[in-house]
């Protein structure tokens, strides 16, 4: 029996988190190290139109009626299904697992939906193009939380540096120079729902101090493309110096995520930030690859829970395996 799998990329924010939901222009990577990775294979002996699924990571293991809709689990597959509009689901078993930390600013939902859209659809004989399924992704997105840029699940299904608008089409970023960026995890989970909520109360309590920051925001990440698509991805240090001075004024970097920042730059990073929604999660330093080595060791001295070194880089379109 053929298995069906595909797997889907973690991604940090390299700049423009929280601003992006403003209309203002961010730049995401994937990362490799971290997947999440579906599999799905035909049930034989399954009643027609009984989906089993194993999510061992979250702990369930049972038919996907189980699972109650507005889950991001059931979301994504039945937004497959609905896009397919099939009569009835093939009998099939459904394996979910990922290596990606959850909600810790690396995108673990969207790589999740991402993975099991892609594998089902291609179980189904329905194979989607990238764009459908980032926009079913993005669907799933929303029963996370409420109103996203769609910049998630947008750097992970086309598995490319992205510069991103919300609500205009994808671009690619050109990469010439590769560049190594150290991620530093507080371990401290922080749900993107609540952080969003957070700063879009103060936006509406005081929004001529919001719009400044959103639009500095926005400077810097077209300035950071700029500077990377002209190969001078190091320059690009002292902008997410100023994107985290950015987001310290917007309330959503934390102690444990300024004392991370803080050790990263005393070790000789170029930059650093936090990465994603912030209270928590992940922070992001730039280095050159020599220093990668004393980065890591300050930042798990100074209490990161993990810490992943990327290369950032142009990478090829994500196809199932
Ligand atoms: O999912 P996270 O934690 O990487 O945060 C997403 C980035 C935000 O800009 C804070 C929200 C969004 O939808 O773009």
């Amino acid at each position: 029996m053929p298995a069906f799998t595909a797997t889907a990329p973690g991604k940090i924010i390299l700049f423009g988190e929280h601003a992006v939901v403003y209309g203002r222009p961010a730049i995401a990577v994937p990362v490799d190290k971290v997947r999440a990775r579906a599999t799905i294979v035909a049930d034989p002996k399954g009643e027609p139109g009984s989906v089993k699924v194993q999510a061992p990571d979250v702990g369930f293991d049972g038919e996907l009626a189980a699972i109650p809709e507005d889950h991001p689990l059931a979301g994504a597959l039945l937004a497959v299904f609905e896009e397919i509009d099939l009569e009835r689901v093939p009998a099939c078993k459904v394996r979910i697992t990922s290596t990606i930390p959850i909600a810790a600013g690396l995108g673990s939902g969207a790589a999740v939906s991402v993975a099991l859209i892609r594998a089902m659809a291609a179980f189904l004989g329905f194979p989607l193009s990238s764009e459908r399924i980032s926009a079913l992704a993005y669907k799933v997105e929303k029963i996370h939380h409420g109103t996203p840029s769609g910049i998630d699940n947008t750097v992970v299904t086309f598995h490319k540096p992205v510069y991103f608008i919300r609500n205009k089409p994808v671009e690619i970023l050109r990469l010439p120079k590769p560049f190594t960026v150290v991620i530093g995890d507080t371990g401290i989970t922080s749900p993107t729902a609540a952080a969003v909520g957070d700063v879009r109360a103060n936006w509406q309590a005081d929004p001529g101090r919001y719009e400044i920051l959103f639009d500095a925001i926005g400077e810097i990440a077209q300035e950071a493309r700029r500077m990377i698509e002209s190969g001078q991805p190091d320059a690009i240090g002292p902008l997410m110096d100023d994107n985290q001075s950015c987001l310290s004024e917007m309330g959503v970097s934390s102690p444990e995520l300024d004392r991370l920042v803080e050790a990263a730059r005393g070790a000789g990073a170029l930059g650093a930030k936090l990465s994603g929604a912030g209270r928590g999660g992940n922070m992001i330093a730039l280095t050159s690859a020599q220093k990668a080595d004393d980065l890591e060791r300050s930042l798990y001295e100074q209490g990161a829970k993990m810490v992943i070194t990327t290369l950032v880089r142009e990478v090829g379109e994500f196809h199932n395996d």
